[in-house]
């Protein structure tokens, strides 16, 4: 290997390589060498080929751990406005169902979309995406689904694609058309659909959908109707992936398996035959435990089902105005590690060999040869620790595709 190309070295700390199917896979005093933004070198810093320091464009020493750079696999941090005085009637007895059937939720968030230009939108939106990078995510996926009509919902995944760019980062980028009825379709859940179908081709004309979701609820969309939006997305080769049994058991995680598809989504409420139906499918339960957490949830997902089945649990922000104001990814592990008892490993391969496959990436969620250059450096030295500390600097830097991010 000609080791006088690598772009950069960095020299010293331990790496976290999550290499295998289970454990940290540490590396002790290690170095990590990257060229054209991929890794060519994960391994002890005797191993380094001879050269290899001299002839590196960069070299950094460092200490502390080196993860992978987190992937938030499920976020809405495009939308305008907040949602704080709803907080405030739930704490005062209001259930999110109640706000929802009176007009409020969604579709207030979607009445504050609409008024923002795109570059309104950009700039608030960037604000959030800033805050989750900061604490180590250097991909993430961002839905549409505050639009709601064809014009506003291309506003929203322009601007994710915007936001890829001006940082750095991947965005993939998932329609969510069929995230709430809008006010004009009042009563018409079905004319609404085919409006959804409609946009759905329209908007992967113009690349701006890599995948398709929706909201399978009593208080949203029914399977029938999720169903019909599937089977566009089926025709377009695009992957789906659903918000299912977040409230109720609906069935959800059965029909998005049923479509092979990518993830589902909150599963609270998600029965034995859907658990049994993700596995079949190797469809992965997305965990969002920052909408447990503001919602004031009890219903836990089916963990030890998850696991004896061998479903892979994700974790992820659902960044979000309404359930999930939630800025950082590395708090959203805490969570999962506090309110669902995954062990500190779980919460890490949650949110980055896990995550990545529920985006469909195989390129990147861990430390190895011809993997992404795509890692975070932590002033920790220990994996717990990243579930441990509740906020707080412990980010010192990272890098997506080989550049440096923070
Ligand atoms: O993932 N469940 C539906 N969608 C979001 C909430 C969106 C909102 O309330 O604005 C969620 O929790
Ligand atoms: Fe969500």
């Amino acid at each position: 290997m000609a080791t006088d190309a690598w772009d950069g070295l960095l020299l010293g700390a331990t790496l976290v390589t999550l290499a295998d199917d289970a454990g940290y896979g540490l590396i002790k005093d290690a170095a990590l060498g990257w060229r054209d933004g991929v890794i060519v070198y994960a391994g002890p810093r005797s191993g380094l080929p001879s050269g290899a320091e001299a002839g590196a464009d960069l070299v950094i020493e460092a200490d502390g751990l080196v993860t992978p750079g987190l992937i938030d696999c499920h976020t809405h941090a495009v939308f305008a406005g907040n949602r704080a005085a709803e907080f405030e009637q739930r704490l005062q007895g209001a259930s999110y169902e109640d706000i929802a059937r009176a007009g409020g939720g969604i579709v207030s968030t979607v009445r504050a979309v609409r008024e923002a230009d795109e570059d309104a939108l950009l700039a608030q939106s960037l604000q959030r995406v800033r805050a989750l990078v900061a604490d180590g995510a250097t991909t993430l996926e961002i839905k549409s689904g505050y639009g709601l009509d064809f014009d506003n919902e291309r506003k929203m995944l322009r601007v994710a694609r915007r936001i890829g760019e001006v940082l750095g980062i991947t965005v993939r980028t998932t329609f969510l058309g069929a995230h709430a009825l809008p006010p004009e379709f009042a009563g018409r859940g079905e004319a609404y659909i085919d409006a959804v179908c409609d946009w759905l081709p329209r908007l992967h004309d113009e690349g701006l959908v890599d995948a398709v979701d929706a909201f399978a609820e009593r208080i949203a969309f029914s399977i029938d109707q999720t169903r019909r939006v599937f089977e566009v997305a089926r025709t377009l080769g695009l992957p789906v992936k659903l918000h299912a049994d977040q409230l109720s058991d609906g069935a959800g995680a059965a029909l998005v398996a049923e479509f092979g598809g990518l993830s589902a989504d909150h599963v609270e409420h998600t029965s034995a035959a859907g658990v049994a139906a993700m596995a079949a499918a190797g469809t992965v339960a997305v965990l969002l435990p920052g909408a447990f957490h503001v919602l004031r949830e009890t219903t836990l997902p089916p963990l030890d089902a998850f696991r004896s089945a061998g479903v892979p649990m994700a974790v992820a922000t659902d960044c979000n105005p309404g359930t999930s104001p939630l800025l950082s990814l590395r708090q959203a592990m805490q969570l999962s590690c506090t309110h669902f008892r995954l062990t500190p490993e779980e919460a890490l391969r949650g949110a980055t060999v896990h995550a990545a496959r529920a985006l469909g990436l195989s390129d990147r969620g861990r430390l190895a040869v011809g993997q992404r250059a795509d890692f975070a450096c932590w002033r920790v030295s220990q994996p717990a620790e990243l579930v441990y500390w509740l906020g707080g600097p412990l980010l010192a830097m990272s890098f997506a595709g080989g550049m440096r991010l923070t």
